[in-house]
């Protein structure tokens, strides 16, 4: 496994998705092992969903405990309901919670159903402030760069609030739906604020779609065009790719 460091960000890139997947279980676990009362913020889409597998096996093996841990989730489509099985919220729960030993009452996801979104989106980043901080954020990426649904944009979106999605995540995202007219066209994202206040940052990327969005999150201009750019300013961050999607930043090196 090859490590890079460049500025702020310790890099690896590994051979293939499990790998990948197989390094970040080992990077989150050992927060979760460090920390008391551990905080994660985690993300959804089908990047950390191996990664999610590894910490159930762990779980399962008695490796590690989830009892004291919370977490925070980036995002969620919105309008959707809890029950639907497009939801984040159904995600989070058939990939992950189900099946380790957290206790449900301290995972938060923002509410697709909420009615006051902006009241929701507040209390979202109070609760976020009042556990003192995520100590390790999970993030995956756009093709677009975006980070959790902030979308390339002319500004850095700091708050918790609502967003319309692009065409292109929208085009994305719609292999996870029967039919792309059923992809939410808006969703409650993480602010980017409240993603770079995270104490450590952890962003995972595979395949050759990724390549360009993570060459210009390392070595692009930091630039709300390219959400995930705003990284380069974060102190800890470790981005763990597999070879397809590190191929654009390794041959501009
Ligand atoms: C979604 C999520 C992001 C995720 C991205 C990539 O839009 N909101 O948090 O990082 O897509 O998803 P995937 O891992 O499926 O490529």
């Amino acid at each position: 496994m090859q490590n890079i460091k460049i500025l702020n960000m310790d890099i690896y890139i590994t051979k293939d998705y499990d790998e990948m997947s197989k390094k970040a279980a080992e990077v989150v676990a050992s927060v979760v092992k460090e920390k008391e009362n551990p905080i994660l913020g985690l993300a959804t889409g089908g990047t950390p969903a191996g990664l999610y597998k590894e910490l159930i096996a762990m779980n399962k093996a008695g490796e590690i405990d989830f009892s004291k841990t919370s977490a925070f989730n980036l995002d969620e489509y919105y309008p959707i309901s809890k029950e639907s099985d497009q939801s984040y919220y159904y995600f989070m729960r058939e990939n992950l919670f189900k099946h380790i030993n957290i206790d449900t009452d301290k995972t938060y996801i923002p509410d697709g159903s909420a009615e006051d979104v902006e009241k929701e989106s507040e209390a979202f980043d109070k609760l976020v402030r009042d556990t003192g901080g995520v100590d390790m954020q999970i993030l995956g990426i756009g093709t677009n760069g975006h980070i959790a649904f902030n979308e390339p944009a002319d500004n850095f979106p700091t708050k918790t609030q609502k967003v319309n999605l692009t065409e292109s995540t929208i085009e994305d995202n719609a292999r996870f739906f029967d039919n792309i007219d059923d992809v939410p066209k808006e969703a409650i994202t993480m602010g980017i604020g409240t993603i770079m206040n995270s104490k450590r940052i952890i962003m995972l990327a595979s395949g050759a779609n990724k390549a360009e969005a993570i060459k210009e999150t390392v070595l692009g201009n930091v630039r709300p065009q390219l959400p995930a750019s705003i990284l380069q300013f974060h102190k800890d961050v470790t981005i763990i790719l597999d070879e397809a999607a590190a191929k654009d930043l390794l041959e501009s090196l």
